[in-house]
C-alpha cells in the first residue's frame, strides 16, 4: 500500500504554465530571442535561473550577460510573473484536485508539494489549498533541480515515508524522470506533449481512483 501523495504544482495543482510564458517571452524579446510555445514546454519543471540558461542558448547569448545581470534579468521576469498570478483564485484549481485533496486528507493519507517554484506558497495561499499539504519543499534548499531525485525524495522524507512508498503526480518529463529515478510510482498529468516513463497518464485527477492508487 502506498502511504503519501507528491505533488509537481504548475501544471498538476494549477495552470501556470501559461503565465510562465507570457512572463519569459515579453523578457526573451526585449533581449532579442523569440520563443515559441514548443520552445517553452522545454522550460517546464525547471528552475527560473535554468530556464533564462536555455532561452539564452536558444538565442547563442549565453556569454553576453554577468551573473549579475543574468540575476536582474530573472528578477525581472518573476516579477512581471507574479503580477499575472494576482489573479488566481480557487477557481484555478485544475478539475478534480479539490475533491482528490480532500479524500487523501478523509483517508488520511498526507501529501506534500515538490516544485522547482519558489512562488509555490503564495500560488497554493491564492488558490485556497495551503493547509491541504503537510509539507511544502523550500526550493531553495535544493543543490540539484529536475530531473534529479532530490526535490522528490526530500518530499518523502518530510511525510515521513519511504520513497517506493509514493506516489508522484508531474505533468513535465523531467519531473516524471526525477520520479522514477526516486523510486515512486508515477502519475503522468497529460498537457498536451507526451510523457514518457510514468505508471500511468491521466488528463486530470478525476480520472483516478485513490484507493486503486493507494494499491500500487
Ligand atoms: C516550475 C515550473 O514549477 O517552477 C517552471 O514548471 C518554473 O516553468 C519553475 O521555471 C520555477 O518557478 P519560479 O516561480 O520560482 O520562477
Ligand atoms: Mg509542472
Amino acid at each position: 500500500m502506498k502511504k503519501g501523495f507528491v505533488f509537481d504544482l504548475d501544471g498538476v495543482i494549477t495552470d501556470t504554465a501559461k503565465y510562465h510564458y507570457i512572463a519569459w517571452k515579453e523578457l526573451a524579446a526585449e533581449i532579442g530571442i523569440e520563443i515559441d510555445l514548443k520552445f517553452n514546454e522545454q522550460l517546464k519543471g525547471i528552475s527560473r535561473m535554468d530556464s533564462l540558461e536555455r532561452i539564452l542558448t536558444l538565442g547563442n547569448k549565453n556569454d553576453a550577460y554577468s551573473s549579475e545581470e543574468k540575476d536582474a534579468l530573472a528578477s525581472k521576469k518573476n516579477t512581471h510573473y507574479v503580477q499575472l498570478l494576482q489573479s488566481l483564485t480557487p477557481d484555478d484549481l485544475l478539475p478534480g484536485v479539490k475533491t482528490f485533496l480532500e479524500e487523501a486528507k478523509h483517508k488520511g493519507i498526507p501529501c506534500a508539494i515538490a516544485s522547482a517554484s519558489k512562488n509555490a506558497p503564495f500560488i497554493l495561499d491564492k488558490l485556497g489549498v495551503m493547509q491541504d499539504f503537510d509539507v511544502i519543499v523550500d526550493p531553495a534548499t535544493l543543490s540539484k533541480g529536475k530531473p534529479d531525485p532530490e526535490i522528490f525524495i526530500q518530499a518523502a522524507k518530510g511525510l515521513n515515508i519511504e520513497p517506493s512508498d509514493a506516489v508522484g503526480f508531474e505533468d513535465a518529463q523531467a519531473g516524471i524522470d526525477g520520479i522514477k529515478a526516486a523510486g515512486m510510482y508515477a502519475v503522468g498529468v497529460y498537457s498536451g506533449e507526451e510523457l514518457h516513463g510514468a505508471d500511468t497518464i491521466v488528463e486530470k485527477l478525476t480520472d483516478l481512483s485513490i484507493d486503486e492508487l493507494l494499491a500500487k
